[in-house]
């Protein structure tokens, strides 16, 4: 039995003291067996936001792997941001990750995020080509009967939540994981926890999401997830410190029509029906 602690989008720079903290002291005090960080380590990918993250991250002292996330690619600088993106978080990489060691359990990473877009929001998922081939060439290498986890930053396709990822891709990826037997799928970036099936024409595959632990939150107090794997079987806890329960706090699919049934006759969204919509979060 194998326990992880899966946390996501700290946004160093407007990160919450007391979630962090909350959070370093559940591993110390439990030692879990390694911690997954699906993105957005920082809020602008400044070097000081880095610098507190990986000290914050190097003082944990169990094993660490970290994913990219659209906030830590650079935000200020055009050039870095075109000619090398991942500069910054990739020296993070190599500073705070280490080894894992989870017998019968893997842990492989797609890469979610882009230097630039044909679309103006920049921030949303886009797994490239390459980016999966990568992924799936990795899982190939696996002994079988591994446990995979994918790690990623944006959900591959949407979970239900406030926060959309809208990830180019991400269907298509989703369906050559669920070919491969993937065990879960985590992701981060929509701040909100989730933990659901997906349908892909290779059959369904598991989505699991994390909260965030920063000041950003959207529907749920900041929270991480806790995954007990026992073979091919996860449970997944959704903790946070204002003790909200696990379902109550994992984000369900939005149903096609949420609307009350209607009169025949009646327009299909009435004026005043339809929430208004948050402007994007990341
Ligand atoms: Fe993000
Ligand atoms: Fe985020």
């Amino acid at each position: 039995m194998i326990r992880l602690f899966h946390i996501s989008d700290l946004h160093f720079g407007l990160e919450d003291p007391a979630a962090l903290t909350w959070f370093a002291e559940c591993v110390r005090t439990e030692d879990p067996t390694a911690v997954l960080i699906t993105g957005d380590l920082t809020m602008r990918a400044r070097s000081h936001e880095f610098a507190a993250a990986c000290e914050w991250i190097d003082a944990l002292d169990v094993p660490v792997t970290v994913e990219v996330g659209n906030h830590d690619l650079p935000y200020f600088n055009p050039l870095a941001r075109l000619f090398w993106p991942y500069e910054r978080i990739r020296g993070i990489e190599r500073l705070v990750e280490r080894e894992l060691d989870l017998a019968g359990v893997a842990v492989v990473p797609l890469k979610t995020t882009a230097r630039a877009q044909w679309r103006l929001d920049w921030s949303k998922g886009w797994v490239t080509a390459a980016a999966l081939t990568k992924t799936l060439a990795a899982i190939d290498a696996l002994p079988c009967g591994t446990t995979t986890l994918v790690t990623a930053h944006h959900p591959l396709v949407e979970a239900g939540t406030r926060g959309r990822a809208l990830t180019r891709g991400g269907e298509r990826a989703l369906t050559e994981l669920a070919r491969r037997g993937v065990a879960a799928v985590l992701t981060g970036h929509v701040h909100d926890a989730f933990d659901l099936m997906k349908d892909t024409t290779a059959g369904p595959i598991r989505m699991i999401g994390a909260g965030t632990l920063s000041q950003r939150i959207r529907s749920t107090p900041p929270s991480f997830n806790e995954l007990v794997v026992d073979g091919t079987k996860i449970d997944v806890r959704v903790r946070n410190l204002a003790h909200v329960p696990t379902p109550d706090m994992q984000i369900d699919a939005v149903p096609p029509d949420a609307l009350p049934p209607r009169e025949p006759g009646e327009p299909v969204a009435p004026v005043g029906a339809v929430p208004p919509i948050d402007p994007p979060v990341h």
